[in-house]
């Protein structure tokens, strides 16, 4: 059994924040290592050492038994370390091959790049990855799980022996999860040594050998699959808190606060919505689903005001809103967290208090003529920080420095936050922990109890079923069905989802 790494009393220190605290990790040549741990555990900032994207304050790590230095991301990919970001690298407007070679290109005897060479190799790492896509379009035009194996398949390219996915299956839905742990399934048998970080202990279950669990920068305990159940890593991860348990009552639903009739959205000359009608009553959670890209996220675009309605009216408290701009919206009682709220929803160059501020500045709360009313602000901030279990040193940080997870609820505090009569939520658990995961479906039944009307966006059968009042199900720009939790099973769901049955 050779160890493809080995580390020695890894500790990073951020100011006065320790992000890894004396870890010894070992992974396994060959084996698959899944991480666990809360948001803002330490994973990230683990497998940025080892990538060399950042420095270790102290302690020493060994590839392939030889003890490294990794200064940098170039450094690790000659060591034959490759990363797979949580956000994408490619650049969009490349093709795939220009993407692969990029800053590696080969040369033929003009001094030319030699694409025939890239396109030969790089067709056949996409063969391999059964991933049959045109080469000579650019990248922007394929989907998020497309490119998301593009990215394995760049590491692939540049030779990569190692693989670190930081949470891969985040921005997937569950048809596409499985595609992906299978193509991880057949990389381990290639010989890849892969580490993968989640939050999702299923996906530990099925695909890992090995699975470790970080708490507070320590690093608790690395078993393999078969030797730790469910419990036992909930508890690593969490400690001896125990965790909400939901509870959901039948209640009657008040009037429709939003009606949405006959909605079309384009995208130029694309009908992305096609003629879609619900509505949304006060102390309901309408929850939405569908496989990603069948128009979920378009018309969660027109409802907030974000993208242009093509036809179809928009009604909001009785008066149709459907011409309005988004601050009109926001301001009349909508809040939304969006799907991507890393890049939608936060700045990362401003600071936490600027953040959770952005959006709510024009309140009455928050301002008197031109000022600010900074103490309001604080005491809003700090609120949302304790409620949502913020992990911050304090408010003036930059948001950018925050764990992905931190940075998320971050956001969903802030909307959540604004006590709106309508809220748009889009993938809360998306890359959110189980113990704020509880907490965040906590908040939204109890909103729900006190009249508020919530829109659920979400792939996650488990998260529709718990949630949802009633579920609306969109095939192909269409809502296809709504139907009742429990009325159908997730068999029937899965069939509604994917457009072999509808019943309106
Ligand atoms: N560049 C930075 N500057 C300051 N603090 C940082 C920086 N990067 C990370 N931290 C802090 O280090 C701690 C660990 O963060 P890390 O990103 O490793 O967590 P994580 O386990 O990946 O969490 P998540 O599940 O939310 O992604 C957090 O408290 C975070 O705020
Ligand atoms: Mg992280």
């Amino acid at each position: 059994m050779t160890l493809a790494i080995e580390t020695h009393q890894i500790t990073k220190l951020y100011g006065d924040t320790v992000a890894n605290d004396h870890i010894d990790f070992s992974v396994i040549e060959g084996h698959i290592h899944a991480v666990l741990g809360e948001n803002g555990a330490g994973k990230t900032t683990l497998v940025k050492i080892l990538f060399g994207e950042e420095m270790p304050t102290e302690g020493e790590i060994k590839i392939f038994g030889k003890t490294v230095t990794i200064h940098n991301p170039a450094e690790a990919l000659d060591l034959s370390i490759g990363f797979i970001h949580q956000h994408f690298t490619l650049v969009n407007e490349f093709t795939i091959a220009q993407n692969f070679a990029l800053g590696i290109e080969p040369c033929n005897n003009l001094f030319f790049c030699d694409y025939d060479t890239v396109n030969k190799k790089v067709k056949n790492i996409l063969d391999m990855l059964e991933m049959p896509l045109k080469l000579d379009v650019p990248v922007g035009s394929f989907s998020v799980e497309e490119r998301q194996i593009m990215e394995i398949g760049k590491a692939l390219y540049r030779g990569a022996q190692i693989l670190i996915l930081d949470e891969p299956t985040s921005v997937l839905t569950p048809q596409k999860i499985e595609k992906l742990l299978d193509i991880l399934r057949k990389l381990r048998q290639e010989g890849k040594t892969i580490i993968m970080i989640t939050h999702k202990l299923e996906e530990a279950f099925s695909i890992a050998d090995e699975i470790s669990v970080l708490r507070k920068g320590v690093l608790v305990a690395t078993l393999p699959h078969d030797r730790v159940n469910r419990e036992q890593l909930i508890r690593m991860m969490v400690g001896e808190e125990p965790l909400i348990t939901l509870k959901k009552e039948d209640h009657p639903f008040g009037d429709a606060l939003v009606q949405v009739r006959n909605l079309c959205v384009n995208n130029y000359d694309n009908r992305i919505v096609k003629n879609v009608s619900f509505e949304i009553h006060r102390g309901e959670i309408f929850g939405l689903t569908g496989v990603g890209g069948n128009g979920q996220a378009e018309l969660v675009e027109a409802l907030i005001g974000m993208r242009p309605a093509s036809e179809g009216d928009i009604r909001f408290d009785g008066k149709s809103v459907v011409h309005w701009d988004i601050q009109k919206r926001r301001l009349s009682g909508m809040a939304y967290v969006p799907e991507n709220r890393i890049e939608r929803g936060a700045a990362v160059s401003l600071s936490i208090l600027d953040n959770l501020v952005m959006g709510h500045h024009y309140l009455p709360e928050f301002h008197q003529g031109l000022l600010l009313k900074y103490k309001n602000l604080q005491s809003f901030a700090r609120d949302i920080i304790k409620d949502f279990e913020v992990v911050a040193s304090s408010l003036e940080i930059n948001a950018g420095s925050l764990s992905g997870g931190n940075l998320q609820k971050l956001i969903i505090g802030r909307e959540f936050s604004l006590n709106t009569p309508f809220l748009i939520v889009a993938y809360p658990s998306q890359g959110i922990d189980i113990r704020t995961t509880k907490y965040v479906h906590s908040e939204l039944i109890r909103r729900r109890d006190t009249g508020y009307a919530i829109l659920l966006v979400s792939g996650d059968m488990d998260e529709i079923f718990n949630l949802s009042d009633r579920i609306g199900v969109m095939y192909s720009g269409e809502l296809v069905a709504i139907t009742k939790p429990e009325e159908i099973n997730r068999f029937e769901l899965g069939q509604y989802m994917v457009g072999s049955r509808r019943n309106c």
